[in-house]
C-alpha cells in the first residue's frame, strides 16, 4: 500500500468512528491518537521521509490528524448528551409507585357510625362553638353558681387579657351539652307555638378538660351527645333508644344495664354499661371480670334545664345522653393508649381502612 493509500484508508476509518459511551470514545482515542495509535505511528514514519515527500504528504497528514480529533470531540459530546437525556426522561413503561391513599381517622369512623345509627331513628346533627361561655356550658344546665359540680369537669377558662373588654366567663367547652342548650333556646319559641313538635339532635364535637395527659386521659377528647325533647318522653324511650344503639354498634347479642348516677342537668341520671363484647359477659381482663363495660352517661332532662332554656317543663319532657368517641373506639378496636388517637402516627392510622 502506498503512503497515500494508507492515509486514505485511515481517513475513511476515522470518519466512520462510532461510539455509544465515554469508554468507547476513549478506546478510539487510544487506538488512533495515543503515542502508539495508528495516526501517531504514521506520523513517526512521516518524519523519516525526504523533504519532497514531506511536502507532498504534509497537508494530508495534518488533515488526517485534525479529522480524527474533531470526530472524537463530536463523539464525546454525543455520548454525554445521550446520558443526560436518558436520566431526565421519564421511563413511561416503568411500573408506577403505588398511590398513597389516606385512611379515615378511627375517631371519624366511629363518630360517623354513631351518627349513622341515630340518624336512622330520626336524629339530626347540630353544631356549636368550642369556645363557649359559662351560661351555655354550665348556667343553663342547672349548675348553680359556685356549685362544686363545676369541678366535675376541670375547666379551661380563657383568661381576660389586660385592657380587653372580653367577658371573664369564656371557656373551652367541657361537654357538647352546650350545643344542646343552644338548640333548646333556639327552638323554644317554635315548640311553644306548635310550629315544631320535637327536638331530636346529636351534638358531636371536641371537648376540653384540664387533665394530665396519660394513656387513659387527655386534655381534649371527642363526644357525641344526644337530646330528644317532645311531649311525654319517658325513661323507657331513653332505654329503648340506647339498647338499639348498643346492638347496632356492638352486635345483636349486646345487653345493656343502667346504673343510677348523677349529673346536674338530668334527673334521674344513669350510667350505661354494655355486656362485655370481648368475653360476651362471662368476665375477662378487659371488663375486669365484671362482664360489663361502661360506655355513656344519660338521663331525663332536668325540668330546671327545660325551663331555663325557655321550654315549659310541664308540657315537654326529654332525655339526653353523652358518650366519648375515644371510649367507644377503644372498645371497638381495643386501643390501649388514648394518646395514639392524637399522635397522627401513620403506622397506627393505616390500620383503620374501614370500620
Ligand atoms: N355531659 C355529660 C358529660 O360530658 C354526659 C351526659 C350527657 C350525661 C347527657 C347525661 C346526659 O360527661
Amino acid at each position: 500500500m502506498t503512503l497515500q493509500e494508507r492515509i486514505d484508508e485511515l481517513q475513511t476509518r476515522v470518519q466512520q468512528m462510532q461510539a455509544t459511551n465515554k469508554e468507547e470514545v476513549e478506546a478510539l482515542r487510544i487506538k488512533y491518537l495515543s503515542k502508539k495509535g495508528e495516526v501517531s505511528e504514521l506520523f513517526n514514519e512521516f518524519k523519516a521521509l525526504s523533504k519532497e515527500q514531506k511536502a507532498q504528504f504534509g497537508q494530508a497528514m495534518n488533515r488526517l490528524r485534525q479529522e480524527a480529533e474533531t470526530r472524537l470531540a463530536d463523539l464525546r459530546k454525543t455520548v454525554e448528551n445521550t446520558v443526560q437525556t436518558a436520566q431526565s426522561k421519564e421511563d413511561l413503561t416503568r411500573t408506577p409507585d403505588p398511590i398513597q391513599i389516606g385512611t379515615r381517622h378511627p375517631l371519624s369512623l366511629v363518630r360517623e357510625q354513631i351518627i349513622d345509627i341515630f340518624s336512622r331513628i330520626g336524629f339530626t346533627v347540630a353544631d356549636g362553638p368550642e369556645i363557649e361561655d359559662d351560661l351555655h356550658v354550665f348556667g343553663l344546665l342547672n349548675f348553680a353558681p359556685e356549685h362544686p359540680a363545676r369541678d366535675m369537669q376541670d375547666t379551661f377558662f380563657i383568661e381576660k387579657e389586660e385592657g380587653e373588654q372580653q367577658p371573664t366567663d369564656v371557656l373551652l367547652r367541657t361537654h357538647t351539652s352546650s350545643v344542646q342548650t343552644r338548640v333548646m333556646t333556639e327552638a323554644a319559641e317554635r315548640l311553644r307555638s306548635g310550629e315544631q313538635q320535637a327536638i331530636r339532635v346529636l351534638c358531636p364535637g371536641r371537648v376540653y378538660r384540664n387533665e394530665a395527659i396519660s394513656a387513659r386521659a387527655h386534655c381534649f377528647f371527642h363526644q357525641v351527645e344526644g337530646l330528644y325533647i317532645a311531649r311525654n318522653v319517658s325513661f323507657a324511650d331513653l332505654r329503648q333508644a340506647l339498647l338499639y344503639f348498643a346492638k347496632e354498634m356492638f352486635g345483636e347479642n349486646t345487653k345493656i344495664r343502667l346504673r343510677p348516677s348523677y349529673f346536674p342537668f338530668t334527673e334521674p341520671s344513669a350510667e350505661m354499661d354494655i355486656s362485655c363484647h370481648i368475653c360476651g359477659g362471662k368476665g375477662c381482663g378487659f371488663c375486669k371480670q365484671t362482664g360489663w363495660v361502661e360506655i355513656l352517661g344519660c338521663g331525663m332532662v332536668d325540668p330546671n334545664v327545660l325551663d331555663a332554656c325557655g321550654i315549659d317543663s310541664k308540657e315537654f319532657s326529654g332525655y339526653a345522653f353523652g358518650m366519648g368517641v375515644e371510649r367507644i373506639a377503644n372498645l371497638k378496636y381495643r386501643v390501649k393508649d388514648l394518646r395514639l388517637f392524637s399522635e397522627n402516627d401513620v403506622r397506627f392510622l393505616n390500620q383503620f381502612v374501614s370500620c
